[in-house]
């Protein structure tokens, strides 16, 4: 049956592609779709669900549940966001007799956003068990992965843990199991989606330090067979711990903006210091927050428009204060010809952060006016070096 695996004797993945889903969020850029993943665990006694799909391939779901000729008993949601529990109540309609199982919170938001009805809903909190017969299911609450209701399932005989978003990402698979070309679009997913909630997520990974682990089932993008491979990655990626980088973010309308930019690259690299430049001209934030997940060092760089910044780093400045990456400073560099607010924008939007330097440069960039930005090559070298052993 297409799409659908038997990753264990009586444990199936049903996973939705979406390779066509141009954006998530309407704003995060998908270079190759997503998939919606769901999986049916069939005990001796009783079948569960865990998660759903994307309403809009909610068809795809019930035709391969009729296909399979189960009774669904338990509908587990592990998150309320509509891309998994969208389908829950064309689910509930197919099996009028299954209950659906969400923490506390999300059985308020399953009731809010999908009317299902609260009594069909059993609250679970963490360590609460569920038994299908010769299988059973522990859940651990788990929020602000990235609403507050989220929770992962663990299949204690199988040894099985179903994390929804957590270690997911949005790739259209043809492989079911994770191989290294993935990686890249995992770290773009913690990015985009988890990064804001890095505190809570770093101190809710001890919970998984004491499961026997095999697999890890995520809900968007193939399975793990490696668990800990993508659990140390998140350990590393939500701790305080930065790379010895700098990542640059800039827009450019005439090149002198770009130029500034590749000075700076230039210097920088004289000195043995990694950069990533990140050209968000055109609002394209396509690897932008991919570039913040662990830099030790953020330049934002920025023409002046109508008095401000760009209207691109005015829409990345308003982001970085939601995501709070844990780069240790911020430095700005601000091009203007006549008067400019942009620097005092800035600064007032990235209070929360170590702004520990910023540059004007008036009229064309040339050799001599760049020189200036020799300074913040050395500081950033000097800071840097605070960490050397
Ligand atoms: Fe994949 Fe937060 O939903």
């Amino acid at each position: 049956m297409k799409d659908t695996l038997e990753i264990k004797p009586n444990i199936i993945m049903l996973s939705s592609k979406d390779a066509e889903r141009k954006t998530f969020d309407s704003i995060f850029p998908l270079k190759k779709g997503t998939t919606y993943n769901a999986y049916l665990i069939i005990g001796s006694e009783k079948t569960a669900l865990i998660d759903t799909v994307d309403p809009s391939k909610k068809d795809e779901l019930i035709s391969r549940l009729k296909e399979m000729k189960v009774k669904v008993d338990y509908i587990i949601s592990n998150h309320s966001e509509q891309d998994h529990s969208g389908s829950i109540p064309y689910i509930l309609e197919m099996f009028p007799t299954a209950e659906v199982v969400a923490s506390k919170i999300g059985k308020g938001f399953l009731t809010d956003l999908l009317g299902v009805d609260e009594n069909k809903i059993i609250e679970v909190g963490d360590n609460d068990k569920i038994s299908l017969g010769d299988k059973t299911l522990k859940f651990i609450m788990f929020p602000s992965a990235h609403w507050p209701e989220t929770m992962m399932t663990y299949l204690e005989e199988d040894k099985i843990l179903f994390t929804c978003d957590v270690f997911g990402s949005h790739y259209s698979f043809e492989n079911p199991y994770f191989t290294e070309e993935v990686l890249e679009y995992e770290k773009e997913y913690y990015a985009e989606i988890m990064m804001p909630f890095r505190k809570t997520i770093n101190f809710n990974l001890k919970k998984l330090d004491n499961l026997d682990i095999n697999l890890i089932c995520p809900s968007h993008g193939p399975i793990h067979k490696e668990p800990q491979r993508v659990i140390n990655l998140y350990k590393k990626w939500t701790s305080d711990e930065t790379d010895k980088e700098v990542t640059i973010v800039y827009a450019s309308m005439h090149g002198s903006t770009k130029k500034t930019v590749d000075y700076i690259v230039e210097k920088l690299a004289e000195e043995k210091i990694k950069t990533n430049v990140v050209d968000v001209s055109n609002f394209n934030i396509s690897n932008l927050f991919t570039n913040l997940v662990s830099p030790h060092t953020l330049i934002i760089a920025t023409p002046t428009v109508l008095g401000g910044p760009h209207p691109a780093i005015t829409l990345v400045a308003m982001m970085l204060k939601a995501y709070r990456p844990k780069v240790k400073q911020v430095l700005l560099v601000t091009l203007y010809e006549w008067g400019s607010n942009a620097e005092k924008f800035l600064k007032d939007t990235l209070k929360d952060f170590n702004l520990a330097g910023s540059w004007k440069i008036s009229g064309k960039p040339d050799e001599e006016k760049l020189k200036i930005l020799d300074i913040l090559v050395k500081e950033i070298k000097k800071e840097m070096s605070k960490n050397d052993g």
